[in-house]
């Protein structure tokens, strides 16, 4: 089973809605999912219509109650699996605290069902708490949804920061997979200099860093109103709107994620053109997208990166030239490319951080990770 963790501790960025959409396109394409809500607004639950009754466990109940995971699961269509969020984890943060591996639990949990499922998508909520760390120690790779704006980068430092310090300290094999571009709008300017940027920034990265190879999904995820309409159906938009364009991209991110065998016609899409949003770049087909497909190649993990030549120098890009914090974090690159772990393919994912006995502790204190509440770093 590979695990890739939908992280980005601001909100409103597409984590749920890329995590449950791809989700759905990997099972359409056969294979067997397993998406887990970490997010105690439960935003993924309720958008593939999965609705708990009280007194029903939910992931909570595995993290705080030591419930197996397979007592929580739910079918949700063919291929598809959730472990349902519910509110009561909000106060999961709380309650782990203190307790001795703490940021281990949902790690140990997945461990019974490696074989059942070929992929797990964790939804994370829009924090960099312990819930988030239990995704990360969980994870084989990292995949930041994030919209291009000026201020996207902004909290991108200190995310890039955390993936590598769990890697030192609790989950050497973990690495960022991809930066996933949503509610993308090719017509404008900035979102092309935010590309840009992200890009330059990425291809700087040092051997050993674990974003080292990562770069943005050659898929941008448009903006499309079908994609903001469909959890309140409760369906997943290969449900809701089979003709869309959110069809046409999720299903292209997916093979991205997890290429097909034998290529396949992606979706027939784009039905819905007067759906889409105003401002959108209406009228755009992905195979124009600004994201350049002929640089693309296939990395490791078999997701397609675009290719960036050049270095980066950010107090150049429009996000420096806004002034606003760039993509090196507070340490900046130094400190960042330390990590003297070289890059880990994760096609075959190694042993879980889980199943290693003589992993270091990796108390989130020492490792200058929030072990309580970090209510400051949420952004929703
Ligand atoms: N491509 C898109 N086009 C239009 N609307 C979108 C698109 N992607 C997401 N949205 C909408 O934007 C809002 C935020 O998306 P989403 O809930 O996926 O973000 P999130 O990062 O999971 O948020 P949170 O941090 O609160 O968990 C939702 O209302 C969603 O329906
Ligand atoms: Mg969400």
């Amino acid at each position: 089973m590979r695990t890739i963790a939908f992280i980005n501790q601001k909100g409103g960025v597409g984590k749920t809605t890329s995590a449950v959409n791809i989700a759905a396109g990997l099972a359409r394409d056969g294979r067997r999912v397993l998406l887990v809500d970490l997010d105690p607004q439960a935003h993924a639950t309720q958008h593939v219509g999965v609705e708990l009754a009280p007194g029903q466990r939910s992931i909570y109940d595995v993290l705080l109650g030591d419930a197996p995971l397979a007592g929580i699961l739910r079918p949700v269509c063919e291929n598809l699996t959730l472990a349902p969020s519910h509110i009561d984890l909000v106060a999961a943060e709380i309650e782990l605290y203190g307790r001795p591996g703490r940021e281990r639990i949902l790690c140990a949990a997945l461990q019974p069902h490696r074989e059942q499922f070929d992929l797990a998508l964790i939804d994370c909520g829009p924090s960099l708490g312990l819930l988030t760390l239990n995704a990360l120690a969980a994870a084989d790779e990292v995949v930041i949804p994030l919209q291009a704006h000026f201020l996207a980068l902004q909290g991108l430092g200190r995310l890039l920061e955390t993936v590598a310090r769990v890697r030192e300290s609790i989950n050497p094999s973990l690495r960022v997979g991809g930066v996933l571009l949503c509610m993308y709008e090719p017509g404008t300017r900035l979102a092309h200099e935010v590309a840009d940027d992200i890009r330059r920034f990425l291809e700087a990265a040092q051997p050993g860093a674990p974003w080292y190879g990562a770069g943005i999904f050659a898929t941008p995820v448009r903006r499309n109103i079908k994609l903001a309409e469909c959890p309140s159906f409760g369906k997943s938009i290969f449900d809701y709107a089979p003709r869309s364009r959110g069809v046409a991209d999720y299903t292209a991110v997916a093979r991205e994620i997890a290429p097909l065998p034998t290529p396949a016609p992606l979706a027939e899409a784009c039905a819905d053109e007067a759906a889409v949003m105003p401002g959108n770049g209406a009228g755009h087909d992905p195979a124009a997208a600004p994201i350049p497909a002929d640089a693309a190649a296939p990395s490791e993990s078999g997701v397609k990166l675009a290719g960036w030549p050049g270095g980066v120098d950010c107090s150049s890009t429009a996000a420096g030239r806004h002034g606003q914090a760039h993509a090196a974090g507070r340490h900046g690159h130094a400190q960042l490319s330390r990590d003297p772990l070289a890059r880990t393919p994760s096609v075959e994912p190694g042993p879980s951080p889980c199943e290693a006995g003589d992993q270091p502790p990796g108390d989130p204190e020492s490792m200058g990770l929030p072990a309580a509440p970090d209510s400051a770093a949420s952004a929703s």
